[in-house]
């Protein structure tokens, strides 16, 4: 077991290079299974997540490479096989739930067992096998597994009731080769869906639409070899620009695209922080006293879900009351109690959580209960009073590649030790 421990009070500065997409680099391995015999990913970042889904494909039979040094997967598909795989390693993921759509795609069936549940909420996946279903497949689910069997998958118009990211990346992927035109309408619109439709793209697949609300797939017969580059992390980009905000300094975050962050950036303006864009990259002043707002999280383009807890850190000790309403998953507000005891003036009324701003947050024990939960802990630790000391750090390992020698870099006083 290992624990982050941080000493608040320091500035930070310099800059801050962010690692490829997580949320993109999951559905690109797994749409790797649609490949006739070999894919590269390039600038891949070697996380917890990113291993388990390599994993996954390995218990298929693929052969992977993770090449560390050079940040690259390479994943050969020639020994596939229709076998189901371990039940335990798919349940240590959700994300696992996204080789639904490519095995289908490809065998006709899969069979697999049923994502289990979460720390931020239920997560049905419904939406997953409506579209299934709507390209002609039969669901059974039962004993804790879902099968599906398609003979032969034929291109329909699906509309989803929410605008899920999974489900809208299991349809297009199960829907590659569907005979036919394919509509996903109230698609996500997320930039990694984009992400994952171009790199389908990059190896033969005709994907229209991706980043809109409305996704047209036509079938192809086959996908060939591709070496794809996915976008940067969104999420991992945010994260330091609140943890600059938060400790009112100013660093530059390299090689982010503005576009992707408008919903970040816009509420990090309206709390007082000064953002200038750069051809490659952000630079975040966050030399203002910061104020109160209200945030509600919202599919993309609005605010994210994967930035509340952070954001809510930062508001913790904004000058005003604050009121963040959560509308994605129904309980994601678990670092709410380890802010309080952090000296956070919080208080939650089902989906809503209403701060009134704080003079100082003082270090003490926490634990991360999730990814996000515990990289907001880290920031509240960066500039609280004294020593803060993060446990549960395996989440934060999941979606953050060396978050303690990144904000080291930028000068905080942090280090990972074993317990
Ligand atoms: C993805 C991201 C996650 C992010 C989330 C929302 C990955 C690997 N993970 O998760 O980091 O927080 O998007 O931006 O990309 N839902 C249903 N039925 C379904 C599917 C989803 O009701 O069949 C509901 C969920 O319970 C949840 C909401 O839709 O309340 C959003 O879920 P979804 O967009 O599917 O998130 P994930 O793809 O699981």
């Amino acid at each position: 077991m290992e624990k982050i421990v941080v000493n608040g009070g320091r500035m930070l500065h310099g800059e801050v290079e962010i690692s490829s997409a997580k949320n993109s680099v999951l559905p690109i391995i797994a749409a790797s299974i649609l490949c006739k015999d070999k894919s590269v990913i390039e600038n891949a970042p070697m996380l917890e997540d990113v291993y388990v889904i390599c994993e996954v494909l390995r218990d298929l039979g693929c052969n992977v490479y993770i090449d560390k040094k050079d940040n690259k997967i390479t994943v050969e598909t020639h020994n596939i096989t229709l076998k189901e795989p371990n039940m335990d390693l798919v349940r240590k993921m959700r994300a696992s739930f996204l080789i639904m759509g490519p095995m289908v795609a490809k065998f006709g069936r899969f069979k697999l067992s049923m994502p289990g549940g979460c720390n931020i909420g239920s997560r049905p996946i419904d939406l997953h096998l409506k579209g299934l279903k709507a390209l002609g497949a039969e669901v059974e689910t039962g004993h804790g597994f879902v099968e599906v069997d398609a003979k032969k998958l034929i291109g329909n118009k699906i509309y989803l009731d929410f605008p899920s990211v999974g489900a809208t990346e299991n349809i297009m992927m199960a829907a590659v080769f569907a005979e036919g035109e394919t509509t996903i309408e109230n698609a996500a619109e997320e930039p990694e869906i984009w992400d994952l439709a171009m790199f389908l793209n990059s190896m033969g697949a005709d994907i229209r639409g991706a980043g809109t609300g409305t996704i047209k797939i036509y079938g192809v017969k086959e996908l060939h070899n591709t070496c794809y580059r996915p976008i940067y992390d969104r999420i991992e980009a945010g994260t330091y620009m609140v943890a600059a905000a938060m400790t009112h300094s100013k660093i530059k975050i390299k090689g982010v695209n503005e576009e992707h962050l408008r919903p970040v950036i816009s509420k990090l303006q309206e709390c007082g922080v000064i953002i200038h864009t750069l051809n490659n990259g952000i630079i975040i002043d966050g030399s203002n006293k910061t104020k109160a707002v209200d945030i509600k999280t919202m599919p993309y383009p609005g605010f994210p879900t994967d930035m509340q807890a952070q954001m809510m850190t930062l508001l913790t000790l904004a000058s005003g009351t604050s009121i963040i309403t959560e509308t994605v998953f129904e309980n994601r507000f678990m670092h709410v109690s380890e802010l309080c005891r952090m000296g956070a003036n919080i208080k939650i009324d089902g989906r809503v959580a209403i701060l009134d701003g704080v003079k100082k947050l003082t270090g003490c024990e926490v634990k991360a209960s999730d990814l996000r939960a515990g990289a907001a802990l880290i920031i509240a630790g960066l500039c609280a009073e004294g020593t803060t000391q993060i446990g549960d750090i395996y989440h934060v390992d999941r979606g953050y590649v060396n978050i303690e020698e990144k904000l080291k870099k930028l000068g905080a006083d942090i280090q990972r030790v074993k317990v």
